[in-house]
């Protein structure tokens, strides 16, 4: 068996308890050696060698190959500081950090280092996004291209640290949650927007255009005022008389302008149980779930352990990880990916608040 790769993970909370901490510690190829967190309750559990509160003592060790950073964007410059002073490549959630004049500062710190950057972006990773873009490079391409996508949620269920964030500090999603969709875009079209228009309520559900070269327009239905019984995303594209279809993770359509007709159906996860049964019976199981969530589950705001979780490509990505900490491979999310997404985000605010289509040269900013 090949060797293993050592990581480390600083900033265990919820999202990282619930995804990255167990998908390293499942994944054969990666020892999982420190544990990093302000608060350490409960992360001797874990078993690792190390639980610190001392971010640098975990960068320090010389048999740490590359760190997981799963803080909130806040700590971030702490993080690449130490990743630039001890060269270890750094995985941080996204967002890359918070505001347009940190995301610069960001780049300009880490310019030469940029490849030691791979930011959370991690819905490319799925199965499903991998046969879309196959789908799509091989039959969508010839121009005029409509792209939807849905990602609507439900705030009432959120851990209450970020509805606070969100609803009261109006700290706003189209940072938090739609630079998954711009990176997502840029995924598909390898390309950046010309342009920008949003509408809608401003921090929370908005309705976002993009143009792109080559005659792609997207728009993306962003908010969190649905339900968690239904399905929280959904992907179409339209190009070439052709439609990829894709629902939630669980399922593909496309339909061909050749008369070709695929249907791929991608498993999901209840408690570490795999079920693949196409989009309706997950559906159900969904609504199950969302009926059933009871206010203790409530108060702590995640559910991981006993929801339904389809495949949003989180192990895939920490096994790229591991494959960019050991040098097989490099960052395939680096830093002026991380960067173009916030900027995007941030001029997409900028659109709303001046209610008008605004102009975008992303390359040119960053100097890409
Ligand atoms: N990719 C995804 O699908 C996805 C989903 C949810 C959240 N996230 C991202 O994950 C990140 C964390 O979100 P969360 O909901 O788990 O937040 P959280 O507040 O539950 O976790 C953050 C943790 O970082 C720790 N921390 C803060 N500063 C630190 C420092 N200097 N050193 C060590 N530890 C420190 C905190 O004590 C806390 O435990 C955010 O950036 C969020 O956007 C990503």
């Amino acid at each position: 068996m090949a060797e293993k790769t050592t990581l480390g993970v600083v900033g265990c909370g919820g999202f990282c308890r619930g995804n990255h901490i167990p998908n390293l510690l499942s994944n054969p190829l990666v020892r999982l050696k420190s544990l990093c967190d302000l608060n350490t309750d409960g992360l001797e559990e874990y078993g690792t060698d190390v639980v610190t509160t001392d971010m640098e003592e975990l960068f320090a060790d010389p048999e740490i190959q590359g760190v997981v950073c799963a803080t909130k964007p806040d700590a971030r410059f702490e993080a690449m500081e130490l990743a630039k002073k001890f060269r270890k490549p750094l995985f941080v959630e996204k967002p890359l950090c918070w505001g347009e004049e940190q995301t610069f500062k960001a780049v300009d710190m880490m310019r030469e280092h940029s490849g030691l950057i791979f930011v959370g972006f991690n819905r490319e990773f799925s199965p499903l996004m991998q046969d879309a873009k196959k789908a799509f490079l091989e039959r969508c391409t010839s121009g005029n291209t409509t792209i939807i996508y849905r990602i609507i949620g439900e705030s009432y269920l959120w851990p209450q640290h970020h509805y606070t964030a969100v609803v009261d500090r109006k700290e706003s999603t189209i940072v938090h949650e739609v630079t998954h969709i711009f990176r997502l875009m840029h995924f598909f079209t390898g390309t950046y927007p010309v342009s920008v228009n949003t509408s809608g309520g401003g921090n929370m559900d908005n309705i976002i255009t993009l143009e792109y070269p080559g005659d792609i327009t997207v728009v993306i239905i962003a908010g969190d005022n649905s339900n968690a019984g239904f399905p929280k995303e959904y992907l179409e594209i339209n190009g070439n008389h052709t439609t990829i279809a894709g629902y939630n993770f669980t399922e593909l359509e496309v339909t061909g302008n050749d008369g070709t007709f695929i249907r791929n159906r991608y498993a999901y996860t209840i408690a570490g149980k795999p079920y693949i049964t196409g989009r309706i019976e997950a559906e159900e199981r969904k609504r199950e779930f969302r009926f059933s969530v009871t206010e203790e589950e409530r108060a702590y705001g995640y559910y991981y352990h006993r929801q339904p979780k389809v495949d949003k490509g989180h192990s895939q990505e920490m096994e790229f990880f591991r494959r960019c900490a050991a040098g097989i491979t490099p960052s395939p999310i680096n830093l002026f990916d991380g960067a173009a997404a916030n900027i995007l985000a941030y001029r997409a605010i900028k659109s709303h608040k001046q209610a008008q289509r605004i102009a975008l040269n992303i390359p040119g900013e960053l100097g890409i």
